[in-house]
């Protein structure tokens, strides 16, 4: 059977062997789907053997994707242009492709919930490899970005990343709400830090949360992240977390690897609530 696979560390929680059962379900394409544990210092080498013993495609996940677009021979533009790479596929001539499927699948996903228009002002949280990895798509698809981030020095590193395709801004926190620093109404904001991992919450100024505004985080859980209960709390009415993201994200490497789009829609209205709690699959 063709075998695919997601790396990453830690790689226990992971939806993605999930996702891809119900698409090869859907599709009936028959393939086997793994999680691999990589420690930190050994994903090439690991990438490798998995490539030797006949693995066809996979998918990378935190902290490996900015190490998964080095060691890439080829790159499609959405990856060559974010500098990440989430999703690679051994071509014909055994080369390694790459390609970013976040974005893209973020896109999807905020286009599906009506959270987005090609002028959205965005305020983007975090300057790390998950907004990295986002920052090309929305950018091509006419948004303006602001970002934030503890680190100041980071959120300045990103825009700089990205300053010869579209000039991105980037403030002190501190900053966000002085009329001379930024005049901007934001429209949506994308929670891409990692914060929520140990239950916290970035710090922005209360008064950004307008009760019009969107709130999406890249991150999901059983419940509301910390981000999403904080916006809940404060009157925000339309939230979403990145479980719809991650079966878009999946949608698109399933097509790299098969070229086949599975039908999301159906997956993401079934399955968004419920995604924990799947132990059987069927229709
Ligand atoms: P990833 O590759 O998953 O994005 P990362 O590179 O470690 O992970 O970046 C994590 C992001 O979350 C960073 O923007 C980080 O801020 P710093 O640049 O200051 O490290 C942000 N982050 C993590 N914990 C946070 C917290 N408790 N509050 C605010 N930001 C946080």
């Amino acid at each position: 059977m063709k075998l695919f696979a997601v790396f990453g560390n830690p790689i226990k929680h992971s939806k993605s062997p999930i996702i891809h059962k119900l698409f090869a379900k859907q599709t009936g394409i028959s393939q086997n789907y793994i999680k691999i544990n990589v420690p930190i210092n050994f994903f090439s080498k690991s990438i490798i053997n998995f490539f030797k013993n006949g693995g066809l495609g996979a998918n990378i996940t935190i902290p490996f994707k900015r190490e998964a677009y080095k060691i890439c021979d080829t790159l499609t533009n959405r990856a060559k242009y974010s500098g990440v790479v989430n999703t690679i596929k051994i071509t014909s001539c055994k080369k390694i492709l790459g390609d970013n499927t976040d974005g893209i699948g973020l896109l999807k996903d905020l286009n599906n919930l009506n959270f987005i228009i090609p002028k959205s002002n965005i305020l983007l949280l975090g300057a790390g490899g998950a907004a990295q990895g986002i920052i090309y798509s929305l950018i091509q698809f006419g948004c303006n970005i602001t970002i934030i981030n503890r680190t100041y020095q980071h959120a300045k590193n990103i825009a700089e990343y990205f300053k010869n395709i579209k000039k991105i801004n980037y403030l002190r926190i501190e900053n966000l709400l002085h009329h001379s620093f930024n005049q901007i109404h934001y429209d949506l904001i994308i929670n891409a830090t990692s914060s929520s991992m140990n239950g916290n919450i970035p710090n922005i100024p209360l008064s950004i949360l307008k009760p019009d505004i969107f709130c999406y985080d890249l991150f999901y859980d059983k419940e509301n992240t910390p981000f999403l209960k904080w916006c809940v709390f404060h009157g925000v009415k339309n939230i979403s977390d990145g479980i719809g993201m991650l079966i878009e994200q999946a949608a698109y490497a399933f097509y790299l690897w098969h070229g086949i789009m599975p039908n999301t829609k159906k997956i993401i209205r079934k399955y968004k609530k419920n995604i924990f709690n799947i132990s059987n699959i069927s229709d």
